[in-house]
């Protein structure tokens, strides 16, 4: 799984690691990535791996996807959590902004489905699940760039299902609102913490997922705040 050492990904790698898997978790913080390793070692995950790489870089991505399939020879589940976002406003959007966000956010995990997918599809009934936004779903001002690589990442989890789910591989995004970690940390002033969906939350989700039969296809579940405004992030 990516994006494993911090924040949504990393409690994501804990209950996994509760529920017996066995886990590769990548990241580019090689200190991080091993204290998330030892967590989940103490929760019970009895093989963890770590493979350090950066998902703007496409060796680094095919390398996560080669250092599993060697270690485990095997693919239930593929866990997309890795991403960036960053907020400005239409008009002076710096280009390397958005670049940045499709290299991490969409690029990245079509480079890892298609990298797994024989893998996935050799160890069906098999899952795919990204961490996507609910920005991808209902545009926020400031968030087009962001909003629209996470809309690209949904399209993509669907897209898998028309290809694959027939084969026993399908995907789901998890689209949520403000989540409490550090990536939302920014915005507290506008949403406190205490107000923020928990990442526990969101692990709970990938956790049903899997529990499901494989008849059932989710493409996408959308996770939102408390309020009168549904479809803010
Ligand atoms: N927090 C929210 O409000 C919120 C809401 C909706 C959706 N999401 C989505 O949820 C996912 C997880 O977010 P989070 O809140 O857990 O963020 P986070 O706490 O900032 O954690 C991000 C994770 O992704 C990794 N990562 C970032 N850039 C990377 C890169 N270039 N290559 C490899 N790994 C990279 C980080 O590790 P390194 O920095 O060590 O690489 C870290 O493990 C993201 O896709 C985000 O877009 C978050």
């Amino acid at each position: 799984m990516t994006g494993a050492s911090r924040g949504i990904g990393r409690e994501i790698a804990g209950r996994l690691a509760e529920e017996g898997f066995d886990l590769t978790l990548s990241a580019r913080g090689t200190d991080a990535l091993r204290e998330a390793a030892a967590e989940c070692a103490k929760r019970g995950a009895t093989q963890v791996r770590t493979v350090s790489a950066d998902m703007a870089v496409e060796d680094d991505v095919r390398q996560v996807a080669e250092a599993h399939r060697t270690a485990y020879g095997r693919l239930d589940l593929l866990v997309l959590s890795a991403g960036v976002g960053s907020a400005a406003p239409l008009g002076s959007y710096p280009v390397h902004r958005f670049d940045k966000q499709f290299a991490v956010n969409v690029r990245a995990p079509f480079l890892l489905i298609d990298a797994c997918m024989e893998l996935l599809r050799s160890t069906a009934p098999a899952r795919v699940v990204a961490v996507s936004s609910i920005t991808g779903r209902a545009p926020e001002p400031g968030l087009a760039a962001y909003g629209a690589s996470k809309a690209a990442l949904t399209a993509l989890c669907e897209a898998v299902n028309t290809e694959a789910s027939a084969d026993g591989v399908a995907a789901t995004a998890i689209c949520p609102g403000y989540v409490d970690t550090d990536m939302s940390a920014w915005n507290h002033e506008s949403v406190p913490p205490s107000e923020m969906i928990t990442s526990s939350d969101i692990a709970e989700l990938v956790i049903a997922v899997t529990r499901l039969s494989s008849r059932a296809v989710v493409p996408y579940l959308p996770v939102v705040r408390t309020g009168s405004a549904l479809w803010r992030a």
